[in-house]
């Protein structure tokens, strides 16, 4: 056959348009883009109809931990590489970008990638790739920094809370400089950590430990302080920055602002910031622990709609799903893993914060139909490929470049909207904070590099971890990525690679 897989009849989705063409895929690649009834009479090993769906690129997570070790309290990461990028690929995910986290007490970070690397090979559903979560940047780990550039790593996390992980603002600086010289991006979870030290000791002076004042302790302006300070630390240095994990409309136009000084200041939001509230913190017993996250989610569907703004008007660069697993049983014990002796009821500063989300982030936001369609590409997988070195390798279909990886969704009228179950999902995490969720979209297939990974209604999840699919992406060796990101994109960072090249190269009419 000249081609292994076609995909006919589908509304095909880039993050510029959308478009009535069918896809020719031979082996791991995308190898034509053509007009509706071209392929008709090629010869192709399998043919999938659409019937009129929406055939989007797989999505990209930017933002994905696992297996790390416990951030506070107890708990560590519930999903390993396996069972984590398992629940991507059955979201429609086929690239999940994970922390390699260095600790506080290690003083390399190559050691870290190395460690990371080995717990993900041969392991893996989908592809995937790193950022570096740096918690000591010593002399010595800085001067790492063009090794890990050679390893294919461009991006980097820091913290400006959590004990375990902060850093102060003269590391920061430090971090920022050696980052912008290297081409590597920064990425911030800016929260004013004294602030929230100081919050929860007002909390516990009146007993308060429900989960819902782990919300009241995280305020919305420890998130406008710290984003504040990291944006002035960042243009201090001229050094590009992403923050990640913005809940608040607060914060997002602080960082507008930023970004119509023409500052290379990006952002990322995440569905609990469209779709949950402190509200949700609020349950009977300890059920709130289950939407336990920092920041946490806000007060209102006011605020939902000054993210889902945010979205539209190129604020936010990306939608990530900051996928966290915490068991909420503690296996060992058979009790909440923040329940003992002195805190009976639990206490919210014992809570692993963050919640699992890789497998349901497109579905929440395509079934919320709120973003056109080419918004929906673009930030929930073309951007995320621009900013860390994958595109047009992933979060596109330029014939020969990308691989192929899409979603297959359904068409309208043949899936009856449905109640989110977690005995749907495929992490290894006890709950979903979407529990009873009405959801009207489902990724009816997934398809990483040509293999069909996901057939919803023929067998589910059929594709196996570690054969010959899923791998290591590095991040492309761009010349500059830090000036790449400095141009006024507003929401479309464009890779270096790419520049001058016209949209319209990316659907390639073959005869
Ligand atoms: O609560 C969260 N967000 N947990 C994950 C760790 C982090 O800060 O991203
Ligand atoms: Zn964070
Ligand atoms: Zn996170
Ligand atoms: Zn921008």
């Amino acid at each position: 056959a000249e081609y292994d897989l076609l995909i006919i009849n589908g509304l095909v989705v880039s993050a510029e348009d959308v478009r009535e063409v069918d896809i020719a895929i031979k082996g791991d690649k995308i190898a034509a883009v053509t007009a509706r009834g071209r392929l008709d009479n090629t010869s192709a090993a399998r043919t999938i109809d659409a019937e009129g769906a929406y055939v989007t690129p797989g999505g990209v997570d930017a933002h994905v931990h696992l297996q790390e070790p416990p951030l506070f309290g107890k708990g560590s990461s519930a999903d390993t590489f396996e069972t984590g990028s398992r629940s991507a690929v059955c979201g429609g995910t086929t690239t999940i970008i994970v922390f390699a986290p260095q600790q506080k007490s290690e003083d390399t970070l190559l050691a870290t990638l190395e460690a990371t690397h080995a717990k993900a090979n041969g392991k893996c559903y989908s592809d995937y790739s790193f950022h570096l979560l740096v918690a000591n940047p010593s002399d010595n780990a800085l001067a790492e920094f063009p090794a890990l550039r050679k390893a294919g790593i461009s991006s980097l996390k820091i913290y400006m809370t959590y004990a375990a992980l902060q850093l102060n603002d003269g590391q920061i600086l430090d971090v920022l400089l050696a980052a912008r010289q290297h081409g590597i991006t920064t990425m911030i979870h800016a929260e004013n950590n004294d602030l929230i030290l100081w919050m929860t000791k007002q909390l516990e002076k009146r007993k308060m430990f429900q989960p819902k004042y782990h919300a009241t302790s995280h305020p919305v302006m420890a998130e406008i302080e710290a984003t504040y300070r990291a944006i002035c630390l960042s243009e201090f240095i001229d050094a590009p920055i992403l923050l990640v994990h913005i809940s608040s409309p607060a914060a997002a136009k602080i960082i507008k602002q930023a970004q119509d000084r023409g500052l290379p200041i990006h952002a990322e939001t995440c569905p609990q910031y469209l779709f949950l509230t402190k509200h949700d913190l609020d349950k009977p017993g300890f059920e709130g622990a289950k939407c336990v996250c920092s920041p946490p989610p806000r007060e209102s569907e006011v605020d939902h709609e000054g993210i889902w703004q945010g979205l539209e008007d190129g604020t936010f660069t990306v939608l990530s799903s900051d996928h966290c697993p915490f068991l909420y049983d503690d296996n060992r014990t058979g009790k909440k893993s923040c329940i003992d002796e002195e805190y009976p009821e639990g206490h919210f500063k014992y809570i692993p914060n963050g919640c699992p989300g890789v497998e349901t982030r497109l579905s929440l936001t395509m079934s919320a139909g709120r973003l056109k369609m080419a918004k929906f590409v673009e930030v929930t997988s073309t951007n995320a490929a621009k900013l860390y070195g994958l595109y047009p390798r992933k979060g596109a279909f330029v014939p020969n470049e990308s691989d192929a990886d899409l979603v297959i969704w359904y068409p309208e009228g043949k899936l009856e909207p449905f109640a989110l179950k977690n005995e749907m999902l495929h992490h290894n995490v006890d709950y979903t904070p979407y529990e009873s969720k009405i959801l009207k979209q489902w990724p009816r297939y997934t398809v990483l590099r040509g293999k069909v990974m996901w057939d919803r209604d023929n067998g589910g999840l059929i594709g196996k971890a570690g054969d010959v699919m899923a791998q290591y992406l590095q991040a492309m060796s761009m010349r500059d990525l830090a000036r790449t990101l400095a141009k006024p994109t507003h929401g479309s960072p464009t890779n270096p690679n790419e520049s001058g090249t016209p949209a319209s190269r990316l659907i390639v009419i073959t005869p």
